[in-house]
């Protein structure tokens, strides 16, 4: 079974999206495990001490080395995903090559981001989910996550869902329509009302547009 664990300051936002849609299924089917480790645990001193002051001056604050290296250590994985905006941009070649791991660490930056010392002892992949900065690493973990999760045997009801899908052979996945017929004097195209499968197959089939 996969397993992943989740580096974070902010392990609620993951317990909670655990609760809904596809992956509480998933996870309900035992399908795969997913855990937050929470970085304030592994802070220094009475106050759980997890961020520090950059060397060499600047504005924010910077993840310290040791609570991420101790979190890291602790909950081993087979690989370590950091989530970074400066990092490999994700895609669906990415998810395909993660999906080969049966543990993953994401590791979750706040602030300035990670001391540079944690990425070079630990980091097998550091990966951007867009070209724009978000004040943490969560909301990107749960988009890699969620696009790692679909693909996994037996968490979408129709694994057909993933045949055509947008990004698959480079070309965007065909409209689709439902109830009502007409909406707002716009149309479902008659192919799709007329019972002939091969006619909505290749209607399907020519409007998988190039991206
Ligand atoms: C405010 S950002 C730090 C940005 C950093 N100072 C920089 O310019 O590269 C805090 C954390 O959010 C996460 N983050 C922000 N944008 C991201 C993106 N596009 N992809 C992946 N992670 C991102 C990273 O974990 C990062 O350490």
């Amino acid at each position: 079974m996969n397993k992943y664990q989740v580096v974070t300051l902010f392990p609620n936002l993951i317990e909670e999206w655990k609760k809904v849609g596809i992956i509480n299924q998933a996870l309900k089917k035992n399908l795969l495990e997913i855990s937050s480790i929470n970085l304030r645990n592994y802070g220094i001193g009475e106050y759980k001490q997890v961020d520090d002051s950059p060397y060499g001056g600047g504005p924010g604050m910077v993840l310290m080395p040791e609570p991420l290296d101790n979190a890291i250590v602790e909950n081993k994985a087979k690989k370590n995903v950091f989530l970074t905006p400066s990092g490999q941009q994700m895609n669906e070649n990415l998810i395909e090559e993660l999906l080969n791991y049966e543990s993953l660490n994401f590791i979750c930056g706040r602030y300035e981001g990670f001391d540079q010392r944690v990425l070079d002892i630990h980091a097998d992949y550091e990966v951007s989910v867009g070209q724009s900065v978000v004040s943490g690493g969560e909301i990107p973990a749960l988009y890699v996550l969620e696009a790692l999760i679909r693909r996994i045997p037996n968490v979408l009801g129709n694994p057909e869902s993933l045949v055509n899908e947008t990004f698959v052979n480079n070309q965007k996945d065909f409209p689709v329509y439902t109830r009502p017929e007409v909406y707002k004097e716009h149309k479902v195209p008659d192919v799709l009302l007329s019972g002939n499968h091969k006619e909505i197959d290749n209607w399907k089939k020519n409007n998988l547009k190039d991206m």
